[in-house]
């Protein structure tokens, strides 16, 4: 059943004008890039769902705050007003600017991991086990076991399960995990959220350890608000406050601001010491800028200041949620499988469920990419075998993950609800006729670096 439609709490100010190509137009799109939806280019989009990165509109107040920015090099003002906005929505005493999200993991697992060390995590994203891998460490995914079944509903299906996590750290000793991380929401898991009870498990098992706890809070306000509605302990809580609580739990945190924090550009890492601070800040100096802008301009600090606050927007945040929730709505009714319950920034089409004659090795959700975007002009991005899969470090046999997801992720402020009735009635119509996809893929050329496939394979359609 559809829910009533919550309507956006805003009005469009400026627009962006888009326009829909015609099929033979998507075609040679597709056949210039590779049949990869990172090749793709905009003009040849209509409805661009690749990611909720970097892509949502930022608010007056936002443009407004961009003309404050101060460009000094150190002690910048505007990096003030940053660390402000951090200790007041967050409660960390000290951060450091980077220039995304991955710029923070290159710092932290550059500065705290080293070859042979794990990682447990729920589960990374795909550029922080990039991130692991390239420092020769390794994720160990504790998430639990309910993240792999797609139909099964569950309120907090990106909790850690605490027997993994534990039973993680007496397999390979504390002294080879320099950090425990969690992922809130769990975007490789569907974008499903972790409870704040769980949390609190989490960093008790830390605690006593003595191992730091690290989140990855690209998506904690969205994870905050369904701790909000799912949580009995919380529900007379606010947004923000629940948001502090989940940050409570944490030495630190690592944030791709270009998510939650509502900026096109940027990333933070927060942490509560000191001594922390400034093990971190030597990686952040060599490869991101000097400790108080870390490559961002002071423009984009006092965007990210605004933006930080905007979050936690009790009425904002009900309409996101609400919109991906009315997407996945219109596709139940449709009949199309999807990872539920719905997730905050995105939702994530089972694969295997929709093509299940494709077999996994052949990449069921890139060809579901290709097939949406022929239908609608719409750009998802699948998350499955071409994303994840590994090799067997002994017999080089691929294995392949548990999950084959497309993903369609929501713009923030960005889409109105009737463009979800759109793509909704597209890939109902693909839905429809899935018995006649009769191909999958092969990889003509992945760069020869581990978990970075999916951004420059080549890719091409193979009959079945
Ligand atoms: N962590 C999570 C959970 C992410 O989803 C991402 C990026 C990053 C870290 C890295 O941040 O892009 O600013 O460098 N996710 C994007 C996505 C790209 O499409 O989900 P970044």
């Amino acid at each position: 059943m559809v829910d009533r439609i919550m309507p956006e709490p805003f009005r469009i100010k400026m627009v962006e004008p888009v326009t829909v190509p015609d099929r033979s137009q998507r075609e040679k799109a597709l056949e210039a890039g590779y049949f990869n939806m990172f090749g793709l280019r905009s003009a040849d989009i209509y409805i661009d769902l690749l990611t909720d990165s970097g892509t949502g509109a930022m608010s007056k107040y936002q443009w407004a705050a961009l003309m404050k920015g101060d460009e000094a090099y150190a002690g910048a003002d505007s990096f003030y007003a940053l660390k402000e906005a951090v200790k007041e929505v967050l409660g960390f005493d000290y951060v450091i600017p980077c220039h995304q999200g991955r710029a923070t993991e290159n710092v932290l697992f550059g500065t705290m991991a080293k070859a042979g060390d794990k990682i447990p995590f729920n589960m990374p994203f795909d550029t922080t086990r990039g991130h692991i891998f390239n420092v020769g460490a390794e994720p160990v995914d504790c998430v639990i076991d309910e993240a792999y079944q797609p139909e099964l509903q569950h309120p907090f299906k990106g909790n850690v399960d605490p027997k993994k996590l534990e039973e993680a750290i007496l397999t390979y000793g504390k002294d080879r995990i320099p950090l425990i991380m969690v992922t809130v929401t769990n975007n490789s898991g569907g974008g499903q959220p972790v409870s704040l009870e769980n949390l609190r498990e989490v960093s008790s098992i830390a605690r006593k350890y003595g191992i730091p706890l690290f989140l990855d809070a690209a998506r904690m306000a969205e994870n905050a608000y369904f701790i909000k509605m799912r949580e009995e302990a919380c529900k007379g809580m606010t947004l923000a406050e629940i948001l502090k609580a989940m940050m409570d739990c944490a030495d630190g945190i690592t944030c791709s601001a270009k998510k939650d924090p509502l900026v096109n550009i940027g990333g933070m890492l927060c942490c509560r010491t000191e001594e922390m601070y400034h093990r971190l800040l030597p990686r952040v100096i060599l490869f991101e800028g000097f400790a108080t802008y870390g490559g961002l301009a002071g423009r984009d600090l006092e965007a990210l200041a605004v933006g930080l606050r905007e979050m936690v927007d009790e009425q904002y945040m009900a309409h996101r949620v609400a919109q991906v929730k009315y997407l996945g709505d219109l596709l139940d009714e449709g009949g199309v499988p999807f990872v539920k319950p719905a997730g905050g920034h995105a939702i994530f089409i089972d694969a295997k469920a929709f093509l299940p004659h494709i077999p996994q090795k052949m990449y069921p959700a890139d060809v579901l990419s290709i097939e949406i975007y022929r239908e609608g002009a719409i750009r998802g991005i699948g998350l499955g075998a071409l994303a994840f899969a590994t090799e067997d470090e002994n017999t080089g046999e691929l294995i392949l993950p548990k999950l084959e997801l497309y993903r369609l992720a929501i713009n923030r402020r960005t889409y109105t609800n009737c463009h979800m009735e759109y793509v909704a009635q597209s890939i109902i119509d693909v839905f429809r006729r899935r018995d006649s996809i009769r191909y999958g893929l092969v990889v003509d050329y992945a760069p020869p670096v581990k978990g970075l496939h999916h951004f420059l394979a080549r890719l091409r359609p193979v009959q079945l």
